[in-house]
C-alpha cells in the first residue's frame, strides 16, 4: 500500500523530554493491543463462583405475551436462575432520555430480539443453549418495518423537528432549476471488535462493582442504580478501555450493565454478560437509517436557492438517543454550504426494530450526505463540474456565514483546504482521464468524487460540554492520571497524558493513564460528539497546571526567582540559577507538604441552544475536511473497487499527528463501509437477516485503496481548545461519503451523465447492477 504520510511525521523517539504534545507518539497501549495483552472486559480474570448470563429474545416484531413458560430453561444443565422483569426491583427501564426502553419485557414484546428474560447459568455456553428453550405463547400485532411505512402511518416516537429560515416554497417557485425525488440511506452495526459486555460483582453492604465495556460509565452507574432501586454511590463502574464503540456503547451498554447487576446482587454471585455477536446484532440498535423527500431549487451557476427537506429516521421501537440524533441530521444538512431558504423536518418514525442509537457521526453524516447527493445531482443536471458547483456554494467568509440554525461560521477553511486538495489529488486531470477512459471502455467505468465536510463540535445540550480529572504526582516523579473520558482505541489516554507530560515537562512514559472509574471523576459525560480530548484534555491539563503552580511557588521559595520564571522542561525544574530533576523537586516539595495531586475541571463556553426554534450556537467550532475518490466498477456484475482516495483533513494543532491520521484512515474507511458494503436486511417478519461478518461485510484491509493519501490540514483551532487542536472522532467517517459518489459518477457514466442514477445508499454490487441496467435500458428506450 503506497501510504504517504506527512513529513513531519517523525519515529517517536524524536519526542524529546517535555515536549510531549503534538508528536506522533503511539497510542499509550498500542504494545499491549499487538501482543494481546490488553485487558477488555472479558479478559479480567474472574472471582471464584463467577455465573455467566445469557439473554432469551423475543421471536415476534410486535406481539403481546400470553405466556411464558420458562421451565424448560430453569431445568437446563449449569442453569442457576432464571429472571424476568417481575425479579427488577428497582425501575425496569434502561432508557436514556424517555422511560420507554424496558431491562426485560413486561407483557409487549416490540421487535425480533428483545429480551424477555436473564439466564444464569455455570457457563457462558451452558446460558445460552438453555435461553433457546423457552415456550412463549404470542398473540401478535401489526408490526411497523420500514421508516416509509412509520411516516405513512403517523409513527412518530417524539414531537416532529423543523428548522426553518426564510422563504423555501417562494425560494423553490422563483429558481430557474428544480430537482425532487426520494432517497434513502439505511443504517449501520457499529460492529465494535468487542461486544457489549458487563461483569458485576456484588460488594459488601448492598453495593456493587461493574466493570463495563461502555463509553459513558456515569451514566450505567445512574442506571444501575435505578434498576436496583439504589444511590449512585452504592454502584462503581469501571472500564479500563473498550475494543471499540463506535457510538453503540453510548446508551446500550445499559442492558447488559443492569441485567449483570441484577443477577450479581440478586445471587450475591459475580456474574458476567457477554452478548455473542449474533445476539449483538439481534438485540442492541445501529445507525439510523433515513428516508428523504427533497424539493431543491438552484440557479444556472449551481448556487442553491431553496431546499424543502423532510427526513424520516428508522428509529426503532424507543426513543434511545433518537432525538439528538435527529437534531444533528438538521444541523449537518448544510454541510459545507450556504442555503439561504430552507426548511428541514425530521421524523422520528418508530419501528419495530432495534432501538437505533449512537454512531460515528451521530445523524450529521445522514444529513450532509443528502446533500453531496444534491450536489452531484446539480453538477450532472447543469453538466458543470461538480467542485465548482460546490465552490459556488460554500459558506463564504464575512459573508454568506450564517447557518440556518443562527450561528455564524467563522473559522472556515473550506476555501484553502479544497484548493490545495485540488491541486494535490491533480483533480482536474484526473476527472479529465476518467471522461476519456469512460469514451474508450464499455464494461468497466471509472468513477470520480470530491466531497467535503464540515462538522460541529460540541454536545448542543450545553451541560454535557464539561469533564474533570484527577492527577497524582508520586513522590517518585512518576504521574498518574484519571478523567471521565473512556478508551476505545481513538487515542484519548495517550493524549490526555501527552498534555500532562506536556504541563509538567515531562516525557510521556512518566506519565500512566488509569482505568475510567466512576467513584475516581463524578458525573461524566459521554465520551462521545468527538469531544473527549477536547473536554478531558482540558480537565486533565487543568489538574496538571493546579500541581505545576504550587510546585513552582515551592521552587521559587526554596531555590530562588519569581513562581512564574521556574521552568518545567526535560524532566527539570529550574528555578533561579538551580536545576533539579524534577523528582527531586517532587520529593523535597512533599516533605514541604505541599500537596501533590489535583482535581481539574473544564467547561465550554457560549454553548446555547433552543430546542423550540432550532436555533442557538450549538457548536463550539467547526472541523474540516475534503476527499477525492477514485473507483472502478464492473457494470456486469456490479462489483467495484476503490483504487485511490486522497483525504485532507482539518485537526487544528494536532496533539498527536500518528493518532489522528488513524483516526481519519478509520473513519474514512468506516464511513465508505456504510455507503457500500454494508446491509442491514430485516425479512416480512421483521427479523433481521444479516447478523454475523457472515452476511453482514464491514471493510477490510483488502477494501482499503491501494493508492491512500491522507494528509493533516495545516491549521490552528483560532478557539482556545486544548493544544489548539480539534476533535478528530467523527468527521472523517463523512469522507467516506466520496467513494459512495465515485460510485455514482461511473453509474451515471453508463447514461452518458445525463440521467441520475436510481441508487440508494448502500450501494451493494446488486443495487449497481440495478442501477446500471435501468439506465442501459432506459437508454434502449
Ligand atoms: N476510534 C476507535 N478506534 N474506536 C472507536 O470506538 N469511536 C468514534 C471515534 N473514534 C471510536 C473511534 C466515536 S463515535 C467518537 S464519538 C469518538 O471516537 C470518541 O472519542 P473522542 O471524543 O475522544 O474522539
Ligand atoms: Mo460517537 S457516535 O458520538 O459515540
Amino acid at each position: 500500500m503506497n501510504r504517504q504520510v506527512e513529513a513531519f511525521m517523525a519515529p517517536p523517539a524524536a519526542a524529546s523530554a517535555g515536549q510531549a504534545a503534538g508528536k506522533p507518539l503511539p497510542h499509550e497501549s498500542a504494545a499491549l493491543h499487538v501482543s494481546g495483552e490488553a485487558t477488555y472486559t472479558d479478559d479480567i480474570t474472574e472471582l471464584q463462583g463467577t455465573l455467566h448470563c445469557a439473554l432469551g429474545m423475543s421471536q415476534k416484531a410486535h406481539a403481546r405475551v400470553l405466556e411464558m413458560n420458562l421451565d424448560a430453561v430453569r431445568a437446563a444443565p449449569g442453569v442457576v436462575a432464571v429472571l424476568t422483569a417481575a425479579d427488577i426491583p428497582g425501575e425496569n427501564n434502561c432508557g436514556p432520555v424517555l422511560h420507554d426502553d424496558p431491562l426485560l419485557v413486561d407483557g409487549l414484546v416490540q421487535y425480533i430480539g428483545q429480551p424477555l428474560f436473564a439466564v444464569v447459568a455455570d457457563s457462558h455456553d451452558a446460558a445460552r443453549r438453555a435461553a433457546r428453550l423457552a415456550q412463549v405463547q404470542y398473540e401478535e400485532l401489526p408490526a411497523i418495518l420500514t421508516p416509509q411505512e412509520a411516516k405513512a402511518r403517523n409513527a412518530a416516537l417524539l414531537p416532529p423537528m423543523r428548522m426553518r429560515r426564510g422563504d423555501a416554497d417562494a425560494a423553490l417557485q422563483r429558481a430557474p432549476h428544480r430537482l425532487a425525488g426520494t432517497f434513502e440511506c439505511n443504517g449501520q452495526e457499529q460492529f465494535y471488535l468487542e461486544g457489549q459486555i458487563s461483569y458485576a460483582v456484588p460488594k459488601e453492604a448492598d453495593g456493587v462493582h461493574v466493570w463495563c465495556s461502555t463509553q459513558h460509565p456515569s451514566e450505567m452507574q445512574a442506571l444501575v442504580a435505578h434498576a436496583l432501586g439504589w444511590h449512585s454511590h452504592q454502584v462503581l463502574v469501571e472500564c479500563r478501555r473498550m475494543g471499540g464503540g463506535f457510538g453503540g456503547k453510548e446508551s446500550q451498554s445499559a442492558l447488559p450493565a443492569c441485567v449483570a447487576a441484577l443477577c450479581a446482587t440478586r445471587l450475591r454471585r459475580p456474574v458476567k454478560l457477554r452478548l455473542d455477536r449474533d445476539d449483538d446484532f439481534m438485540i442492541t440498535g445501529k445507525r439510523h437509517g433515513f428516508y428523504y423527500e427533497y424539493d431543491l431549487g438552484f440557479d444556472d451557476e449551481g448556487r442553491i436557492v431553496g431546499v424543502r427537506l423532510d427526513m424520516t429516521l428508522r428509529c426503532g421501537f424507543s426513543a434511545d438517543l433518537s432525538e439528538a440524533v435527529a437534531t444533528r441530521a438538521v444541523c449537518h444538512f448544510d454541510n459545507a454550504y450556504f442555503v439561504p431558504d430552507i426548511d428541514v423536518s425530521a421524523m422520528c418514525g418508530k419501528t419495530n426494530t432495534q432501538s437505533n442509537t449512537a454512531f460515528r457521526g451521530f445523524g450529521g453524516p445522514q444529513g450532509a450526505l443528502m446533500m453531496e447527493v444534491l450536489m452531484d445531482m446539480i453538477a450532472r443536471q447543469l453538466g458543470r463540474d461538480p467542485l465548482d458547483v460546490r465552490r459556488a456554494n460554500f459558506y463564504g467568509v464575512g459573508e454568506r456565514n450564517i447557518t440556518p440554525y443562527g450561528q455564524m461560521v467563522v473559522d472556515n477553511v473550506l476555501h484553502p483546504l479544497l484548493a490545495e486538495l485540488e491541486a494535490s489529488s491533480d483533480y482536474r486531470e484526473r476527472r479529465e482521464a476518467v471522461r476519456a477512459y469512460n469514451r474508450a471502455s464499455p464494461v468497466l467505468r471509472k468513477g470520480l468524487a470530491l466531497t467535503p465536510v464540515k462538522f460541529g463540535i460540541s454536545f448542543n445540550v450545553p451541560a454535557f460540554n464539561q469533564a474533570g480529572a484527577l492527577v497524582h504526582v508520586y513522590r517518585d516523579g512518576s504521574v498518574l492520571v484519571n478523567h471521565g473520558g473512556t478508551e476505545m482505541g481513538q487515542g484519548l489516554n495517550t493524549k490526555v497524558a501527552q498534555m500532562v507530560a506536556a504541563e509538567l515537562g515531562l516525557d510521556l512514559h512518566q506519565v500512566r493513564a488509569t482505568a475510567t472509574d466512576t467513584s475516581k471523576i463524578a458525573n461524566t459525560s459521554a465520551t462521545a460528539a468527538s469531544t473527549g480530548s477536547d473536554l478531558n484534555g482540558k480537565a486533565g491539563q487543568d489538574a496538571a497546571r493546579r500541581i505545576r503552580r504550587r510546585l513552582a511557588k515551592f521552587a521559587a521559595e526554596r531555590w530562588g526567582g519569581t513562581p512564574d520564571a521556574v521552568v518545567f522542561a526535560d524532566g527539570m525544574v529550574r528555578a533561579g540559577d538551580v536545576s533539579k530533576p524534577f523528582a527531586e523537586v517532587v520529593d523535597a516539595a512533599y516533605w514541604s507538604q505541599v500537596q501533590l495531586w489535583s482535581e481539574g475541571f473544564y467547561a465550554t463556553p457560549g454553548i446555547r441552544w433552543d430546542k423550540a426554534t432550532m436555533s442557538g450556537k450549538p457548536f463550539y467550532y467547526y472541523a474540516y475536511g475534503a476527499a477525492v475518490s477514485e473507483v472502478v466498477v464492473d457494470t456486469l456484475t456490479g462489483e467495484w473497487k476503490l483504487l485511490r482516495a486522497d483525504l485532507l483533513h482539518d485537526v487544528g494543532q494536532s496533539i498527536n499527528p500518528a493518532i489522528d491520521l488513524g483516526q481519519i484512515e478509520g473513519g474514512f474507511v468506516q464511513g465508505m463501509g456504510w455507503l457500500t458494503t454494508e446491509e442491514l436486511c430485516w425479512n416480512e417478519q421483521g427479523r433481521l437477516t444479516t447478523h454475523a461478518p457472515s452476511t453482514y461485510k464491514i471493510p477490510a484491509v483488502s477494501d482499503c485503496p491501494a493508492d491512500f493519501r491522507v494528509k493533516l490540514f495545516r491549521n490552528l483551532n483560532v478557539k482556545d481548545t486544548v493544544h489548539r487542536s480539534k476533535a478528530v472522532g467523527e468527521p472523517p467517517l463523512l469522507l467516506g461519503f466520496s467513494v459512495y459518489n465515485a460510485i455514482r459518477d461511473a453509474v451515471a457514466s453508463v447514461g452518458g451523465y445525463r440521467s441520475e442514477p436510481r441508487l440508494n445508499a448502500p450501494a451493494t454490487p446488486e443495487a449497481i447492477l440495478a442501477a446500471v441496467t435501468q439506465l442501459r435500458t432506459q437508454a434502449q428506450a
